[in-house]
């Protein structure tokens, strides 16, 4: 006869089994990680202090026409000066991380490999993830927020020089693991790829184009070829990225027990048509030349069928040895999503300069109904039913654990309302509770393996080409008194909801 433990510890194993076939929780686990998400260029300012040399952003933006208000991220929050103001509204928030970015050229101020490091840009750093460790938040950092060293583009034109610029980002890769590797255990390569690639290689006018602004339209750029240099760039960042997770996983993820991975932007896409088979297969082929165009050569090895046979040979190729490295080289799927779009089937191969519906055509509205309210960006509805949508996709896809690195919004015309109507910030209360409900969903009605959350943005900051007028933060910028800060009712809304949401 068995001893009456062996009893108790068969009960106690049949309940947990139990426990986890009916998941019984409605609630995120108690390791998810939840906070605000900032970026380098966006924030800081002190464009050159201590060293800093300029990126593609600072020269773009210096550049008469290119921005919507004409100006730029010079002082931008002044988050240099601020950062331990900014950590702590952080712990005010009750966060247990914030996403930042790293400045390249701040660190390495020319970018190449061969180049100096310039120490005091290091010690920014490192004393803002003590601050944060100090305070009980976990840094979560972006290596490449889009602020290429300007040095770079001029030496060989930064992502159309996959034999420079992979060298290059991996040497400042490895600085940043080496200096602060040994408090950092969340890496993230790039930001939104697809940005850099399309908005950045084929941009399309001043709302429409990012720096370094190159396009096939010679009104907008003396040189470009937006028929293939999307391709070229997006095909060196992602050897870029494979070769600073090798290096990360060869000489620091043991020791320094970190992670890496790669944030993707996507929006979901949705048949205009329903009725219609090309719509469908527009909204899904939007969605590989978006997401996939990425994931599919890190999860799977190689670009998506529909890209090779829409593209052909202005799609490179990897060699063996490429697809392998490539394989396997993000730890999780890093996910901004703001949007949902109806897509309709469109005729023939992506063209230059329409890279927004480069497949389909989009649209936020259909017989007159629009598919969300109207926010400070024409483009961004919001549709939280497409945030479940789009991580239940991605999951399926790629089966990757998802950490949703940005959603946010920009609430239209918030800068032109008096500060005590702008704190009180309804729509995007009204946001976040849609969205965070429908990433709720995704994890515990679908079984969506989701493991962070972080809210675009800590503060408003610079929009890039949109300059200082959309305003993303869950705390106001008073840009016109020294850049004060002022919490907005939304970033109490997100710590309630995480408060309660997540397991005790
Ligand atoms: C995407 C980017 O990563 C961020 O820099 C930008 O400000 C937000 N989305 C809002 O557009």
């Amino acid at each position: 006869r068995p001893p009456p433990s062996a009893y108790v510890s068969a009960l106690l194993n049949l309940t947990a089994l139990f426990l986890v076939m009916t998941n019984t929780t409605d609630k995120l686990p108690s390791n998810f990680l939840w906070g605000f998400a900032t970026a380098a260029y966006q924030i800081e300012g002190s464009w050159n202090e201590d060293g800093r040399l300029p990126s593609i952003w600072d020269t773009y933006a210096h550049t008469p026409s290119k921005i919507i208000d004409g100006s730029n991220g010079d002082t931008a929050c002044d988050s240099y000066h601020r950062y331990k103001e900014d950590i702590a509204l952080l712990k005010s928030y009750g966060v247990n991380a914030y996403r930042f970015s790293i400045s390249w050229s701040r660190v390495i101020p020319k970018g190449g490999r061969e180049e100096e490091v310039n120490e005091k840009g290091v010690k920014f750093y490192s004393d803002v993830i003590d601050e944060l460790l100090k305070n009980g938040i976990l840094p979560f950092v972006t290596l490449h927020h889009w602020d290429l060293p300007q040095e770079l583009y001029e030496r060989y034109q930064g992502f159309l020089t996959a034999f420079e610029l992979v060298p290059d980002f991996t040497r400042f890769a490895r600085l940043c693991f080496e200096r602060f590797g040994d408090r950092v255990k969340n890496w993230l390569t790039f930001n939104e790829p697809w940005v850099i690639c399309a908005l950045g290689h084929a941009g399309t006018g001043p709302e429409g184009s990012f720096a370094p602004g190159r396009s096939s339209n010679r009104d907008l750029s003396p040189e470009g070829n937006s028929d293939t240099e999307p391709w070229i760039a997006g095909h060196t960042l992602l050897l870029a990225h494979a070769s600073a997770v090798q290096v990360y996983r060869t000489d620091f993820a043991k020791q320094q027990g970190g992670q890496i991975g790669i944030t993707l932007n996507g929006d979901w896409a949705v048949p205009y048509n329903l009725e219609e088979p090309l719509d469908h297969a527009a909204a899904q082929r939007k969605l590989e030349f978006s997401l996939g165009w990425f994931a599919d050569p890190i999860w799977h090895g190689d670009y998506p069928a529909s890209m090779r046979e829409l593209l052909g040979d202005r799609l490179p190729t990897f060699t063996e040895a490429e697809k392998a490295m490539l394989k396997g080289s993000s730890d999780f799927f890093g996910f901004n999503h703001y949007t949902t779009n109806y897509v309709k089937h469109r005729e023939g191969p992506p063209e230059h300069g329409n890279f927004n519906g480069n497949v389909g055509l989009t649209f936020t509205s259909k017989d007159g109904v629009d598919l969300g309210p109207e926010t400070g960006l024409a483009f961004m509805r919001p549709v939280p039913w497409g945030y479940r949508a789009l991580l239940n996709w991605i999951w399926k896809r790629y089966g990757a654990p998802i950490y949703c690195t940005e959603n946010g919004m920009c609430a239209k015309d918030e800068g032109s309302l008096p500060l005590a109507e702008a704190l009180n910030d309804t729509p995007r209360v009204e946001y976040y509770k849609g969205y965070l409900n429908a990433m709720l969903e995704a994890v515990v009605e679908d079984g969506v393996d989701v493991r962070s959350y972080f809210g675009w943005s800590l503060m408003d900051n610079w929009e890039w080409c949109s300059g200082y007028g959309p305003r993303f933060g869950v705390t106001y910028v008073d840009y016109e008194d020294g850049c004060k800060r002022y919490p907005k009712e939304s970033s109490r809304f997100v710590r309630g909801w995480f408060e309660e949401n997540i397991s005790k």
